[in-house]
């Protein structure tokens, strides 16, 4: 499957979020991964759907919604209408994973489902089928800058067998401490949506760091 650095907005300079989206767009990108944290699910605060709507009417990229917050179900609605292209709901948020796919679904976008480093694949099991995206955190939610837990390696690689079989169009997405290095393991394990936040918007030239860490990945890519 293509491999695709999906750029973290949570490590651009806010007050310059337009311009910094603009770089990694010209540099290529084609996803932008944005992440809502709600100080609940996760011990941090990032931003919610009026930001989403300010970068829909300046970016045309493929908008990638990471929920990190509780009660993702009264949300959903909000985030489509703000411009997301596809929204991904923390499996541990939820007792309701099948009714939130459906939602997301229902209103047109893909949908995808994260699991926590120490959460196991298996709770997968009866909703795999219908899922376009599976998001596995390679650190602890709530924070950029993180070190990269390569524990979650084999998860990886058990991940894609498993996709082989049931569900070979769903994408494996990583999210957490990827960099030049760690891209290359991740990719070899199997992931093709590779989430880079600290390693793409703390460099002096963002777009030049996307386009080393896409190499990186791709040169290990199977
Ligand atoms: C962490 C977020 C990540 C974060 C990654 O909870 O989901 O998307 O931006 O940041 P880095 O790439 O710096 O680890
Ligand atoms: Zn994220």
């Amino acid at each position: 499957m293509k491999i695709t650095v999906a750029p973290s907005i949570l490590a651009a300079d806010f007050a310059r979020l337009g311009e910094q989206v603009k770089s990694v767009e010209e540099a290529g990108a084609e996803v932008l991964h944005i992440d809502v944290m709600d100080g609940h699910f996760v011990p941090n605060i990032s931003i919610g759907p009026v930001v989403i709507e300010s970068l829909r009417k300046v970016s045309d990229l493929w908008f990638d919604v990471h929920l990190m917050i509780e009660k993702p179900e009264q949300y959903i609605e909000t985030f489509a209408k703000a411009g997301a292209n596809h929204i991904t709901v923390s499996l541990e948020a939820t007792r309701h994973i099948h009714r939130i796919i459906q939602q997301i679904k229902s209103l047109g976008l893909s949908a995808g489902v994260a699991l926590n480093p120490a959460t196991p694949l298996e709770l997968l099991t009866y909703i795999i089928q219908e899922l376009d995206m599976v998001l596995l955190m390679t650190v602890n939610p709530g924070f950029g800058g993180q070190e990269f837990i390569s524990g979650v390696l084999p998860k990886i690689v058990a991940l894609s067998e498993i996709l082989k079989e049931v569900n070979p169009e769903c994408q494996i997405e990583v999210d957490g401490g990827i960099n030049v290095d760690t891209a290359r393991l991740v990719s070899r394990a199997g992931a093709n949506i590779l989430v880079a936040g600290s390693a793409v918007f703390a460099k002096p030239s963002p777009g030049q760091a996307m386009k080393d860490i896409l190499r990186a990945a791709s040169e290990e890519a199977k």
